[in-house]
């Protein structure tokens, strides 16, 4: 146990510049609160004490801000940095070294049942304020960008941003498959313009050219 807690808090030091010293994550880390609360929940979970658990998953969210259900399954230094709003579904499974931000669910669609919470592989990490709805997998060291909504599986290795979320690396290369510059948006009318002005361009030089050399028969059919 005492070895599970060392390496907690070392997770936090590795991941947190601004844990400075065991005292700090001790005091100050109510995502290192919650986790080590959600432990003791989760084996009364298993024990069958499944009301006292609720209970005390209930009071760890008074406490740090974060609602873990007790059944969800997670794996060695799981990191919650600042932790406030998260929540955590039923059936959600996490492997090791995730990090989640504040405000991130991991949640159900509403339409599911059973595994209806999403799986985290190893080392994935979930920006603040995103939502992974419904039973979906994040694949190993995925990253899920700030304020993402995800709803489908996501690869190994990918980075994923937006509403609905859509992978932008992947294996470290670009995806160049949403325009995220939105404040360039095409214009249409001015489009027309320009192509109406690159064909009136485009006859004055014929025009131009068949008043200059009338001689070419082929040249003079085609003229309008
Ligand atoms: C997604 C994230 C992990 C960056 O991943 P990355 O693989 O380094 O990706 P990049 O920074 O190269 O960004 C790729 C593209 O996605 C865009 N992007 C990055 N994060 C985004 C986000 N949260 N939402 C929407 N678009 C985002 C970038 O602008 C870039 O777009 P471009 O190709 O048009 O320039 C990071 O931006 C992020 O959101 N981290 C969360 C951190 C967090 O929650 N911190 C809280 C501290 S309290």
């Amino acid at each position: 146990m005492f070895d599970r807690i060392k390496s907690d808090i070392r997770a936090v030091k590795d991941r947190d510049p601004a844990a400075t010293s065991t005292a700090s994550v001790l005091l100050n880390y109510p995502g290192v609160h919650a986790v080590w609360l959600h432990r003791l929940n989760h084996w009364l979970w298993r024990k069958g004490a499944r009301g006292l658990a609720r209970f005390f998953s209930q009071v760890a969210r008074f406490l740090t801000g974060i609602e873990i259900h007790p059944a969800a399954v997670i794996g060695k230094r799981f990191f919650i940095d600042h932790g406030m709003g998260v929540v955590i579904g039923e059936t959600t499974i996490i492997g090791d070294d995730v990090t989640l931000y504040q405000g991130v669910t991991l949640g159900g669609t509403g339409k599911e049942s059973g595994k209806r919470h999403p799986t985290l592989e190893d080392c994935v990490v979930v920006g603040v304020g995103a939502a992974v709805l419904g039973d979906i997998t994040i694949g190993r060291s995925s990253r899920v960008g700030g304020g993402a909504v995800v709803v489908d599986d996501v690869p190994e290795n990918c980075t994923v941003v937006g509403i609905p979320g859509r992978i932008v690396v992947k294996e470290g290369s670009r995806v160049d498959v949403i325009d995220l510059h939105h404040e360039v948006l095409p214009d249409p009318v001015i489009d027309m313009f320009r192509q109406m002005q690159r064909r009136l361009d485009a006859l004055e030089a014929r025009v131009d050219a068949a008043t200059e050399s009338p001689t070419d028969p082929e040249e003079a059919d085609t003229r309008p």
